[in-house]
């Protein structure tokens, strides 16, 4: 398997978590932007967490398909991640580019995951485009470990 498509889990590849958001971003709920997005979370023993973005009408109260995820699996006790598939794009369209998370997602990765470990994967329509370490899209990650 090519290492674009690894996930650091055994038996789920990267094609497979994007495949998961794809189904994640169906019930993004955008009567505001219009921007559809949706999250498929990996965790180290194998068990995927889909979200997907939430509007509302404060507009603030917003979350983003990636933090869906995230506090889906930690309410349900989960705390070690090895990978995030998303993909996004205008809603009642098939996503033709990456959709890259925002910096307050990438903040809540860094709480929970591993940023020389964790991946991110960023897909299309057409498969995995990217898929990198934490760490690379978030240089200098202020984390729990700056503050042990
Ligand atoms: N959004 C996400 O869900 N994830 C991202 O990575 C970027 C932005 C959402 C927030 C909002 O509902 C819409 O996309 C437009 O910003």
């Amino acid at each position: 398997m090519s290492d674009i498509n690894q996930t650091g889990v055994a038996g789920i590849d990267a094609q497979q978590l994007v495949a998961r958001a794809l189904e994640a971003r169906k019930r993004a709920y955008v009567p505001y932007s219009h921007w559809a997005v949706g999250a498929a979370l990996l965790t180290e023993s194998g068990e995927i967490f889909e979200g997907c973005n939430i509007e509302n009408a404060a507009y603030t109260p917003t979350n983003c398909a990636e933090r869906t995820a995230f506090f889906k699996a930690v309410s349900e006790g989960e705390r070690s991640f090895a990978a995030i598939a998303v993909v996004g794009g205008r809603e009642h369209e098939e996503p033709k580019d990456i959709c890259a998370p925002c910096g307050v997602c990438r903040q809540v990765m860094m709480e929970f995951c591993d940023p020389k470990r964790f991946r991110v994967i960023l897909g299309t329509r057409d498969g995995v485009c990217v898929n990198e370490t934490l760490e690379q899209i978030l240089p200098y990650g202020f984390g729990p470990d700056t503050l042990a």
